[in-house]
């Protein structure tokens, strides 16, 4: 404990003139949840392709800087290496392979993991655990689940990789409130089995509530970062992240009446 799982230094990308991530450099300590806000554009989701190497499928290129695990360089390994290495990521808007079986779309998530026959059955021990519904509907296409089980298919099929690291892009985003609250009560427990999380997410109070630390990302830059309580705390993110205009609605911004995490969108 105490090391650095994820070590991002310097990271330059872009999609040929467009330049979506300018020096940055962020940090998650082995076992914590760090996240990153941002608006629209600003460049969270550029960041966890270039830290999972699949930015050249977008048409997108990392033009400098570098990314560690545990200190060994990922820079110039294919996407499958990078899962093996111990980095999974679950990608904007859920994709899950609608005409493959439950069952078969986790199978694919662990194609590039380590830990082979053994390893594999107890991941999908463990997806099975925190998703029954994973379990109960194995058989049937994945593109005939709702919403919110198609977002927990993504996540576990990244978590059949068996992953120090987990990277998710706005796993909320779509979603109802509730079932939005229980894919962060599952991101609370995947971290507390040991996997640490770089979770981007536009639900700024839900984000900053799970993470120890968060990074603030405007224009492909970070403009802010610290402890997430600081942050939530902080004038700038109440304003911009958390939709709060005054102290009253400050308070009301913190938790709707019934516990459950506030829907704030970005603003801009
Ligand atoms: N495939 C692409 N080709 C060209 N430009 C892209 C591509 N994907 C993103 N961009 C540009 O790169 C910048 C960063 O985009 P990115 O998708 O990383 O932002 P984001 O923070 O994830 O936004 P959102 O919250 O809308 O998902 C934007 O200017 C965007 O227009
Ligand atoms: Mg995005």
């Amino acid at each position: 404990m105490g090391g650095s799982a994820l070590l991002v230094r310097d990271l330059s990308a872009g999609y040929g003139p467009v330049r979506a991530l300018r020096h940055v450099s962020l940090e998650v300590p082995e076992g914590t949840v760090v996240t990153v806000l941002g608006g629209n554009g600003a460049g969270k989701s550029t960041l966890l392709r270039a830290v999972c190497r699949t930015l050249s499928f977008h048409g997108g290129a990392v033009t400098g800087g570098t990314v560690t695990l545990g200190g060994r360089p990922l820079d110039r390994l294919p996407p499958d290496r990078v899962v093996a290495a111990g980095v999974s990521q679950v990608p904007e808007g859920r994709r899950v392979f609608s005409r493959m079986t439950v069952a078969d779309n986790l199978r694919a998530g662990a194609l590039g993991g380590a830990g082979g026959r053994v390893g594999r059955a107890r991941a999908l021990r463990r997806v099975h655990e925190l998703f029954p519904v994973l379990a109960d509907r194995a058989g049937q296409r994945a593109g005939l689940l709702s919403g919110g089980e198609q977002q927990m298919l993504a996540v576990g099929r990244a978590l059949m990789g068996a992953p120090e690291v987990l990277l998710l892009d706005e796993p909320s985003l779509g979603l109802a409130p509730l079932m939005a609250a229980r894919i962060a009560d599952t991101v609370r427990e995947i971290n507390e089995q040991g996997t640490s999380v770089l979770l981007v997410e536009q639900n700024a109070a839900l984000a900053l509530r799970l993470a120890s630390r968060a990074y603030v990302l405007e224009v492909g830059e970070v403009t802010l970062s610290g402890p997430a309580d600081e942050l939530a705390a902080s004038d700038e993110v109440r304003r911009r992240y958390l939709g709060v205009v005054d102290e009253d609605a400050a308070s009301d911004g913190a938790a709707t009446p019934d516990g459950l995490p506030s829907l704030s969108r970005w603003k801009g």
